[in-house]
């Protein structure tokens, strides 16, 4: 089945890598960009032949825009995940001005311009779906997660209004907010110190593998599944985000 183009940024490691493989493997025609040229090397070997690359930074406004223009003249582009990103876990005091600002940037300024290319094209191609990919660590308050927390929370509340300023074409918008996955990204930034507490309070007390979050953004894509689910913000998190007292192991 042809489902159109989904475009995955960040889709060269991690939780983009595996939605990326997990789409293609569901019939969409997939396009990655990632601004990490041996990460898009190594992940040519793991995606089929037929995804498209790019390299490029999501914060730069004529890249994004050239790439999406791209894509919109190859065929029709029906998904959007957002999941380049970075994360710096600083206590508030440490942080400076600058890691704040640039966290901000890619996170939610790559986000927007990502989104808003994306729908500019959508909304004249009969609709489409957009998936971003925010945290739990912008549901509540996480230490050392100033700016990283920031951003994922306005990830969760631009993606709100994705969902309602663009209902009218038929274009959804929904936040996947993942607990602790087994990422580059997370080997940079958790210590042991870190690990076991996020380990304390995930009721499953685990982290998941990327392709644990791949199968919720499939769903959010697929609008024979989810064609009146937009505007949510969707833990996939081994219940952290619920959870009060949680129970003692026995
Ligand atoms: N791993 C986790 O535990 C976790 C939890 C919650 C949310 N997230 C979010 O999931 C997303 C993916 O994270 P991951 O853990 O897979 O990390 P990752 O580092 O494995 O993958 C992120 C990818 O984004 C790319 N990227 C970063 N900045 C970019 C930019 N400016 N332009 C283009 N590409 C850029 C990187 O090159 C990398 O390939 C991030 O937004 C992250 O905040 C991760």
């Amino acid at each position: 089945m042809d489902r159109g183009i989904v475009a995955v940024t960040g889709g060269a490691s991690g939780i983009g890598l595996a939605i990326a493989k997990a789409a293609a493997a569901e019939g969409w025609q997939v396009a990655v960009a990632d601004r990490d040229r041996q990460a898009i090397a190594a992940a040519r070997e793991l995606l089929p032949e037929a995804t498209r690359f790019a390299e490029l930074d999501v914060t730069e406004e004529a890249a994004v825009e050239g790439w999406i223009a791209e894509l919109a003249a190859a065929g029709r582009l029906a998904g959007l995940v957002t999941a380049a990103g970075i994360a710096a876990d600083i206590p508030v005091l440490d942080t400076t001005v600058e890691q704040f600002r640039h966290i901000l940037d890619v996170n939610v300024t790559g986000t927007f311009l990502c989104a808003r290319a994306a729908a500019r094209r959508m909304k004249d191609t009969g609709g489409g779906s957009i998936v971003t990919i925010a945290s739990v660590s912008g549901l509540r308050g996480a230490k050392g997660r100033a700016a990283y927390g920031a951003s994922k929370a306005a990830v969760i509340n631009l993606t709100q209004v994705l969902a309602v300023d663009l209902a009218r074409w038929s274009i959804r918008a929904n936040a996947l907010c993942p607990g602790p996955i087994e990422t580059p990204l997370v080997a940079r930034v958790h210590t042991p110190a870190t690990r076991a507490h996020w380990i304390a309070h995930v009721p499953q007390r685990r982290y998941a593998r990327p392709d644990e979050v791949a199968g919720a953004a499939l769903f959010l894509l697929d609008p024979e599944q989810s064609s009146f689910v937009t505007g949510v913000a969707l833990p996939v998190d081994g219940g952290f985000a619920g959870a009060g007292l949680t129970a003692l192991d026995s």
